[in-house]
């Protein structure tokens, strides 16, 4: 067994002696949205520290813990923090969790962040469902040798973004009065933000928002055949016609305020997930 999956297998079923149910479904929170957590019934939660082989977050909004409980009432794991390309991780460090999720049978992934908005139509808090993705990051997490057991050599992208979730986080969001978009999110590595011709650039090849994280999740979560739903927050508009500021504190700040909405149309999706 290669030391991947041995440090895989081992986070995985330390997790497994913690928890007091099986969860079919994870979430992974992005910036300023760690707040979902708050909203768990009888939470109970580590620390990836205290998780063997588990890579800890450098990034101060992401505090890096797992918490289990349950939303809507489902019993949910939460990823509270995840690892970015840009803070020096390697694309197989970044979807590791994946990886144990899968070792734990996790069924449906439900993904979210913060990201900056390039459809003319957006504002900054909406909400938009992810209907595919253009992986510009130059990583992939499936290169090296295939693991065969987890998933195939060449996974089938054609449907990375489950429609029936994506449509039933519309259905959620209209149940609130809350206008959910509907969008592909472009995926790179940064951190340095966009330049204004980055920005027409990810316009013209038809990105609707564009983002520092989830693609490595997303491509290891198809690898291992879990159903996804991409949440975005638009936390700021980048026109490149009139380019403005963009800065972590407003990014986390508009998070922040649209979280709220967020939660409810998580815990609505929950509520209307059948158990498998
Ligand atoms: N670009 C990249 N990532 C982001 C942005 C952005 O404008 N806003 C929030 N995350």
């Amino acid at each position: 067994m290669s030391d991947y999956k041995k440090k895989v297998s081992g986070a995985a079923g330390f997790i497994r002696s913690k928890l007091h149910d099986s969860p079919e479904i994870a979430i992974i929170t992005g910036t300023g949205l760690g707040e979902i957590a708050s909203s768990i019934e009888n939470p109970d939660s580590i620390s990836y520290r205290e998780i063997p082989g588990f890579t800890v977050s450098t990034v101060e909004s992401h505090p890096g813990r797992l918490i289990w409980g349950k939303l809507g009432g489902k019993p949910v794991l939460i990823l509270q923090g995840r690892f970015h390309l840009y803070e020096g991780y390697s694309p197989l460090e970044v979807s590791f969790p994946i990886r144990v999720l899968q070792i734990l049978k996790i069924k449906t992934l439900i993904i979210s962040n913060a990201a900056g908005g390039l459809n003319p139509l957006y504002t900054a808090g909406d909400i938009m469902v992810i209907k595919d993705h253009i992986n510009l990051t130059g990583a992939n997490p499936l290169v090296g040798p295939n693991h065969d057991d987890w998933g195939i050599r060449f996974p089938d992208m054609r449907q990375v973004y489950d429609p029936e979730l994506a449509g039933k986080a519309m259905e959620a969001g209209a149940a609130f009065g809350i206008e959910v978009k509907q969008g592909i999110y472009a995926g790179l590595m940064g951190p340095s933000l966009e330049t204004p011709s980055e920005n027409r650039y990810l316009q013209r090849i038809g990105a609707d928002a564009v983002g520092f994280s989830t693609i490595m999740e997303a491509i290891a979560a198809v690898h291992a055949q879990m159903r996804i739903l991409g949440l975005s927050i638009i936390t700021n508009m980048n026109n490149p016609d009139r380019p403005e500021p963009t800065t972590m504190e407003a990014v986390i700040q508009v998070a922040g305020k649209s979280a709220k909405k967020l939660e409810a149309v998580l815990s609505k999706i929950l509520e209307g997930l059948d158990a498998e």
